[in-house]
């Protein structure tokens, strides 16, 4: 048929899984949905924002064998893991192992964020900037060490604690307490505690596409983690974020590029774990230069929902690229920056209630990305700690605050809280 033969496949169009059902993952849909590529999307388990721009599927996350189930079944051409728990239940080495494409690091590179010990240790070894560390298993050993060395002390349990794993004792006594609950009662789990050095200035989140020792950046971005304005009240899993940080130079950003994201990329190849994925770098700008505070192996959230609607390049590329373990060209983003606020149930990241009506959402003119919501008869409510993240773009951060918050205030709920004071960095 020579010059008339036709490419099927290209002209079906790709389905994707997306694996997860956040704000994260809305933005991951958002992002695939405007590939020319890209003609179906699954995503598992879905919320009600996600539903308006892809199949829910209901599955859960960690639900490895589903999940590979419901890939082969429906003729998946790439699924793109969220969650980390998700990568630690070895959901890419089972996918890879049916002869799936997955976008995700095998269950051993994870320990990269699963590990603290691990990530430690690496940094070590390649010389990556980071605070000193020992690791400890034994209760009076680590009480030892910790009186040993100046106050304010870190403490990180060493594995996947939903990010309560780590307490800043500010005197001895509070850090025999918090190494009794990790290391006598076992409040995480059977797990060793890595101790180490306070260090302080504005942290800072670097999320890159790695493929072995391929790094391809994306915008820096800031999270917001404490409940209350004026970075006050407990942690939570993110209030809000924004890009286009001030504090941060372009020297300073191919320091933490070159130095640190690349180097660590490198260290997990000739460690034989080779990265495929997302590497998320918790960054530190400190007076003696950037540091990492821990890595992930995912993307952030709430740190995705500001960073990919920057992205000009069609992410189904790059997710494949990564997936194949082939090359790709340097994606592109828009000269703009963004900003998004966080509507959390209120008590969270405490006791919180499901289940209020959201009004007022068709009314905003800005992009809503859903993280905790669901749906009955055709009226979305509440159905999690964090429940919506409203993101505008602008020209700059003041600009783009403006625009957010006058979006939010649109939206209707009882029992819905927020920052007031996102990227206030940028206006002090
Ligand atoms: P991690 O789970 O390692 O991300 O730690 C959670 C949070 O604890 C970080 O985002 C920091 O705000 C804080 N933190 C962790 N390690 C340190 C450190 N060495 N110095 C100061 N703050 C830290
Ligand atoms: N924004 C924090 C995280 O994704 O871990």
């Amino acid at each position: 048929m020579g010059g008339l033969e036709i490419n099927l496949e290209n002209c079906l169009g790709k389905t994707v899984l997306v694996v997860g059902g956040g704000g994260r993952e809305h933005a991951i849909v958002d992002a695939l949905s405007r590939s020319p590529r890209v003609s179906k999307i699954y995503c598992a388990p879905g919320n009600a924002g996600i539903g308006s721009q892809a199949f829910n599927v209901p599955l859960k996350d960690t639900d490895v064998e589903g999940l590979k189930a419901f890939a082969l079944e429906n003729q998946v051409d790439l699924t793109v893991v969220g969650p980390e728990a998700a990568l630690a239940a070895g959901i890419a080495d089972a996918f890879r192992a049916a002869g799936l494409a997955v976008f995700g690091h095998t269950q051993a590179a994870t320990a990269i964020e699963s590990s603290k010990e691990f990530a430690k240790k690496l940094m070590d070894k390649y010389g990556i900037p980071t605070a000193a560390y020992r690791s400890f298993s034994d209760f009076e050993e680590a009480l030892a060490y910790v009186s040993s060395r100046p106050f304010p002390a870190v403490l990180k349990y060493d594995g996947l604690a939903a990010g309560k794993g780590v307490v800043i004792a500010q005197d001895l006594d509070e850090a025999r307490k918090a190494l009794a609950d990790m290391l006598l009662d076992h409040s995480f789990g059977e797990g060793r505690v890595v101790v180490e050095d306070f260090l302080s200035g504005p942290e800072f989140s670097f999320l890159c596409f790695v493929d072995g020792s391929r790094v391809y950046p994306m915008p820096l971005s800031q999270d917001h983690k404490r409940a209350f304005d004026g970075d006050k009240g407990p942690n939570t899993g993110g209030m809000g974020a924004y890009t286009g940080l001030p504090f941060i130079t372009e020297e300073d950003r191919k320091f933490a590029l070159e130095e640190i994201m690349c180097k660590t990329a490198s260290a997990m190849v000739a460690e034989g774990l080779p990265l495929s994925g997302v590497l998320y770098g918790g960054l530190i700008k400190t007076s003696q230069g950037i540091k990492v505070i821990e890595f992930n192996a995912r993307f952030g959230d709430p740190e995705t929902e500001v960073v990919l609607p920057l992205l000009k390049s069609d992410i189904y590329d790059i997710f494949e690229a990564v997936a194949t373990a082939c090359p790709v060209e340097e994606p592109v983003w828009e000269n703009a920056v963004t900003l998004g606020v966080v509507l959390a149930s209120k008590g969270y990241p405490g006791h919180y209630e499901k289940g209020f009506d959201i009004q007022g959402l068709d009314r905003v003119d800005a992009q809503v990305y859903h993280m905790g919501t669901a749906v009955r008869d055709g009226q979305v409510f509440t159905s999690g700690g964090r429940v919506l993240m409203v993101v505008s773009g602008g020209k700059d951060l003041a600009e783009a605050r403006a625009k957010v918050y006058r979006e939010v205030e649109k939206i209707q709920c009882e029992n819905l809280f927020y920052r007031k004071d996102i990227a206030h960095i940028a206006f002090e």
